[in-house]
């Protein structure tokens, strides 16, 4: 019998570590429908590794995915595979933890829930698989500037996602009131905050629920044969967001790269799709400048396995080697720059992109993913080829080191909008015009 919904809690116990959020991806295994993987990003006021987190009675082991500098939060990740042997609902009680104190909604205890479906989908031939996000554990905006929070939306199995906010009684959280700074747009899952005055300057727990719904009328069919249909209005799973936005003092500037640090070239656009092989490096390049603030650091969340480097002023690296078992997944990994000026601290925008994990044994080359939207296919469909024609004209003949400059600054761009490390590009055609076409490091075009 395999379990066709699972209803969860967290339970944690102890230690007076304060709370700064959490989410949950789930991923179910390719070969069995009771059988699945979940990936808990829990963010605390300092690290904490090995504490007796438990989930229906298994530990959670914790490793750490990012701290910030000086005492600042820090995210751990637990993974926990598990075989599930019925398809009964389990309620885990939850106790302890509470939010950093003074949030400014009035949010003190830590509740989350998350819905995990792992029977037969129609459509997809498979079990769902959860919307992918993640989140650093706190957001910082002056209080004087307007900021959109795009919170990553994405889904491998092509599903429709929303955000709403937690409903207290579906027990989501305990109270839910969001902060009345934000406004959430629910199918982009955007968080607006507008210019206010000092009065509303402090942190406040965001507590979001991401679902999936399919994009036609589809059954789910338990091992045992028992069959539901579920309508495009019918969540599939669901999924916890919460973490804390931190409004601060008002900055003298709210134009980026004064104060607020700015993103440059090659950081990849929001939205970009990486891709590479198990056991391969992925390489992220992050570059920022802020004239009238010192950048300190890199915050991001993603894999605990996702290393980060400065490589200096305003310059880091994330990078990613994919294990076995991450073949076939998609994994969130977001991030911000983050400078201080005095005891201020300020952050850039906030950026995500995907990292996708193939499977080196697969004899298809690896293809470039369309970019994010809500309208994504599904991501397996087998093939994405992104090519890219330009016609440039020149009034003298090119030489060969004119080409190679050429091709060089056309690689740029594209890095910068997140294409996977090692594309080659070609000239394909010089008399009368200069073509150049784009595709993936083994392609043959
Ligand atoms: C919260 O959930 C309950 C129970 O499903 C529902 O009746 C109510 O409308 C929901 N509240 C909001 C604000 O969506
Ligand atoms: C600050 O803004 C709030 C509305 O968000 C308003 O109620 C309050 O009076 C304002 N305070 C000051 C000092 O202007
Ligand atoms: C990845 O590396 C591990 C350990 O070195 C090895 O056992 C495994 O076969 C490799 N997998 C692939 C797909 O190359
Ligand atoms: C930012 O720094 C520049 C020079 O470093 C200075 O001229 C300018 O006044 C500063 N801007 C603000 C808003 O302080
Ligand atoms: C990340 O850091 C760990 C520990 O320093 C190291 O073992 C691992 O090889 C690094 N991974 C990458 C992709 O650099
Ligand atoms: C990866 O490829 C190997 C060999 O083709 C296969 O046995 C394995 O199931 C594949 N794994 C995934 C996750 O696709
Ligand atoms: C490998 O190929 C198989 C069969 O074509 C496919 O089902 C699987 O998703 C591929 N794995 C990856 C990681 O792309």
């Amino acid at each position: 019998m395999s379990l066709s919904v699972l209803l969860l809690l967290l339970l944690v116990s102890s230690v007076q570590a304060a709370f700064y959020g959490l989410v949950v991806n789930y991923y179910p295994n390719s070969n069995g429908f009771s059988r699945g993987t979940l990936y808990y990003k829990l963010s605390n006021s300092f690290c904490i590794y090995n504490l007796p987190y438990s989930i229906g009675g298994e530990s959670l082991v914790l490793n750490k995915v990012n701290e910030e500098s000086n005492g600042g939060p820090c995210q751990t990740e637990g993974i926990l595979t598990r075989i599930f042997s019925s398809n009964s609902i389990f309620p885990i009680p939850v106790s302890g933890l509470s939010w950093i104190s003074g949030i400014k909604n009035g949010i003190v205890s830590f509740t989350a829930q998350a819905v995990v479906d792992l029977r037969f989908r129609s459509d997809t031939g498979s079990a769902n698989t959860s919307p992918q996000t993640t989140i650093i554990p706190a957001v910082r905006v002056p209080s004087n500037c307007a900021r959109n929070f795009n919170l990553l939306m994405f889904d491998p199995d092509g599903d429709v996602v929303k955000c709403r906010n937690g409903n207290m009684s579906l027990s989501e959280c305990a109270p839910c009131t969001p902060p009345s700074v934000l406004s959430l747009s629910p199918s982009s899952c955007t968080l607006s905050f507008s210019p206010t005055n000092s009065s509303n300057e402090g942190p406040y727990a965001v507590q979001l629920m991401m679902e999936d719904f399919p994009r036609e009328t589809i059954t789910l069919t338990e091992t045992g044969g028992t069959q539901t249909t579920l309508t495009t209005n019918d969540a599939i799973g669901k999924i916890p967001v919460q973490f804390v936005l931190i409004v601060d003092p008002a900055v003298p500037s709210c134009t980026e790269g004064l104060f607020l640090p700015m993103f440059l070239p090659p950081t990849p656009a929001h939205g970009a799709q990486f891709f590479t092989n198990v056991n391969e490096t992925l390489q992220i390049t992050i570059s920022a400048q802020a004239l009238n603030s010192t950048i300190s650091e890199l915050l991001f969340s993603g894999p605990y396995t996702v290393n980060k480097t400065q490589t200096g002023p305003g310059q880091f690296t994330l990078t990613w080697t994919p294990s076995a078992t991450e073949a076939g997944q998609s994994h969130p990994v977001c991030f911000v720059v983050q400078a201080i000026f005095g005891a201020n601290k300020y952050q850039s925008e906030l950026r995500c992109v995907i990292v996708r994990a193939g499977n080196a044994s697969n004899t298809t080359s690896p293809t470039l993913l369309p970019a994010i939207s809500t309208t994504t296919p599904p991501i397996n469909t087998p093939v994405y080829v992104a090519g890219l024609k330009m016609t440039l004209t020149s009034l003298g003949n090119l030489f060969q080191s004119d080409q190679d400059a050429l091709l060089n600054q056309v690689k740029q761009v594209l890095d910068s909008y997140g294409l996977p490390e090692g594309i080659t590009l070609r000239i394909r055609s010089i008399q009368p015009q200069v073509a150049v076409t784009a595709a993936p490091a083994n392609a043959t075009t």
